[in-house]
């Protein structure tokens, strides 16, 4: 396994590959992802970059958990071809401030944009910025960001880039927990608790399932559930699975939910489309 710091080594190479964007941390959820793009591409790139550009200053940018060694070790043990880990001044050399970036407008307005307003300026700045530079033929990112996703897909096709982007599905503990490295902050109470967030979105499904459809009322049942177990809910929201607010006739749709145990966000969602 090769490991390359800099960007002119990187510019060297000339292989068809898929990129697996991390910030680190490596979970199963990021193996999963790893695995596949092997089975897609003969070259599997994976980046390692904990971009300051999506944390707001009172986020967990200085505190996110930094494994290097042991990604390595993890990557190199599955069969990755390359690790890219760029210094913050080679992504953004003109600093954060000053650097040019792109946005996906109305979209990342929503949901998760709400209150973190600057997260996917972020995201989809440094995901444009990797492509440029590490130009993979395929892109792997989790269903668990399920806006990100979209957003990303989104800015391919606006943008023309020759890239395949895949989504994988999400990885859940065997209580049901989406995996995140997020999840290593939770208490023990917390992460007891944790669970509860996906078996709301499962009760939902299935009374959507069922044919429910007063939408602003199980969103608000569920919220003021989480409530009661202990959540600070962020949002939990059905919409049409291209994020647009859904009629009741609307059969193709998402469960998306974020909320906070103590300091820690967690977010999760389901699709439910067969009705
Ligand atoms: O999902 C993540 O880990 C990050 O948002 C990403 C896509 C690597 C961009 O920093």
């Amino acid at each position: 396994m090769q490991i390359i710091t800099s960007i002119s080594e990187l510019r060297k190479l000339n292989t068809t590959t898929a990129l697996v964007p991390t910030m680190g941390n490596l979970h199963a959820g990021h193996l999963s992802l790893i695995k596949q793009a092997k089975s897609v591409a003969e070259k599997v790139i994976v980046s390692i970059f904990v971009n300051p550009l999506q944390f707001a200053p009172t986020e967990d940018f200085t505190t996110y958990p930094r494994t290097f060694e042991q990604d390595c070790e993890q990557l190199e043990q599955i069969g990755v071809d390359l690790v890219f880990t760029p210094k913050i001044t080679d992504i953004y050399p003109n600093g954060m401030d000053a650097s040019t970036y792109v946005q996906v407008p109305n979209l990342s307005n929503i949901l998760c944009g709400i209150s973190r307003p600057i997260f996917f300026k972020g995201v989809i700045t440094v995901v444009n910025i990797l492509f440029n530079i590490l130009q993979p033929n395929k892109a792997l990112f989790g269903e668990k960001d399920y806006q990100q996703l979209f957003l990303i897909k989104r800015m391919v096709k606006d943008l023309f880039m020759p890239i395949e982007i895949i989504g994988m599905p999400i990885v859940r503990e065997t209580d049901g927990l989406a995996m995140s490295s997020r999840n290593n902050y939770l208490t023990t109470e917390q992460r007891a608790t944790a669970p509860i967030l996906f078996q709301t979105i499962n009760n939902i499904k299935q009374k959507l399932q069922a044919g429910e459809r007063n939408f602003a009322e199980l969103e608000q049942q569920t919220i003021t559930k989480l409530i009661t177990a202990g959540f600070t809910p962020d949002y939990f929201k059905i919409y049409r699975t291209d994020l647009i607010i859904p009629t009741p006739k609307d059969n193709k749709l998402v469960i998306l939910a974020a909320a906070n145990l103590g300091s820690t966000r967690l977010i999760d969602n389901c699709q439910v489309s067969s009705l």
